[in-house]
């Protein structure tokens, strides 16, 4: 089966679009020919992802350094986008941080920064962006996680943080749809070859682990998230809003489980490395 979707003449925002699953999601609408923006803290990140956007087939190709904490820098940023590439078609929010970490043994700094970078972040991007979605029609996708609706242990920050913003993307919907804006939140599982993934299982034996309480039986790759994305995106989605789709290779349907435990266990028990 043939499938293609044309985003050619739409503007794609891609915040924290830089590395890993939201890079993908960047590349991906690139090669369906829209005009691509990201932004993240680091101008490194942000040049060679601009380069790598023009090279997959991006109408144009731009890129910010600013940091998701600072609202400021955030609303100049965008104002500067939607300058450059007019109203906004598909706004992605995907800036994260996570470090495994037990509620009793981690600061209430390191509890904060989390809550700042992931929920806070969230916020300050839809009150920035808000002015320049294309009304109607304008799609916006929260990237959250399955710490959202499932609790692991070494994971309190992110549980709280992701269930905020699936709560932001709800209240979202009822606020902006008599404009034509959707909102919906995706969430990936388990992503190979990821930041977010490496973290949470970095060793062999914990990533096979996470493999085992995978109904599908093997982690998602970021075209999974990438696809759905692109639907969310697009006018098949038009009646879609308010809803949190899980990308997950059924993870959820197993609930917490030994995963659950595992981040927990990892902590109290750190894995060896002088063998
Ligand atoms: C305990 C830690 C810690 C750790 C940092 N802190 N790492 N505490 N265990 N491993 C504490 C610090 O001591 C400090 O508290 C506070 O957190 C802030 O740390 P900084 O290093 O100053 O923060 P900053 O430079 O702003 O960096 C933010 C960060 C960093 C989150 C700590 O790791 C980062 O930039 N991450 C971005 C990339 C990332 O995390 N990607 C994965 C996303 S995956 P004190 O008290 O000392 O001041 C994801 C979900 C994945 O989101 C789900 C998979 C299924
Ligand atoms: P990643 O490669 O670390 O990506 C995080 C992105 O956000 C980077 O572009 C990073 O670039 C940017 N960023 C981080 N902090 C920022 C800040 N304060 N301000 C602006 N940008 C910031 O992580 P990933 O694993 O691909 O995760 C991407 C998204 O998927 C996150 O929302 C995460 O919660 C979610 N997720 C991941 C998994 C997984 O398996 N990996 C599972 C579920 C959900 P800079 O460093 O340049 O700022």
């Amino acid at each position: 089966m043939t499938i293609t979707l044309d985003f050619s003449d739409k503007t794609v925002v891609v915040i924290g679009g830089t590395s890993g699953i939201n890079r993908g999601i960047a590349e991906r609408f690139a090669r369906a020919g829209a005009r691509v923006a990201v932004a993240s803290r680091s101008q490194d990140k942000v040049d060679d992802t601009v380069a790598a956007l023009t090279a997959a087939g991006a109408e144009k190709a731009m890129g910010l350094a600013f940091d998701v904490r600072d609202p400021e820098a955030v609303a100049a940023g965008l104002a500067a986008i939607q300058a450059a590439f007019g109203a906004f078609d598909v706004l992605i929010s995907g800036a994260a941080g996570n470090f495994p970490a037990l509620a009793a043994d981690m600061s209430v700094n390191a509890f904060k920064t989390v809550i700042d970078i992931d929920l806070m972040g969230t916020i300050h991007v839809m009150k920035a962006a808000y002015p320049f979605l294309r009304r109607p029609g304008a799609s916006v996708i929260n990237i959250s996680a399955p710490q959202a609706f499932l609790p692991y242990e070494g994971q309190a920050h992110v549980c709280a943080a992701k269930a905020g913003v699936d709560m932001i993307t709800r209240t979202l919907s009822l606020e902006w749809s008599p404009e034509g804006i959707r909102i919906n939140s995706v969430v990936p599982g388990y992503i190979a070859d990821t930041e977010g993934a490496r973290r949470l299982a970095p060793t062999e034996k914990a990533l096979e682990m996470v493999r085992r309480n995978i109904p599908q039986g093997r982690l998602g790759n970021t075209q999974d998230v990438a696809n759905a994305c692109l639907f969310l995106g697009s006018e098949l989605a038009s009646y879609v809003s308010g809803q949190v789709i899980s990308v997950d290779g059924a993870l959820y349907q197993r609930g917490s489980g030994q995963l659950g435990q595992m981040i927990g266990q990892m902590l109290r028990n750190p894995p060896r490395t002088d063998t």
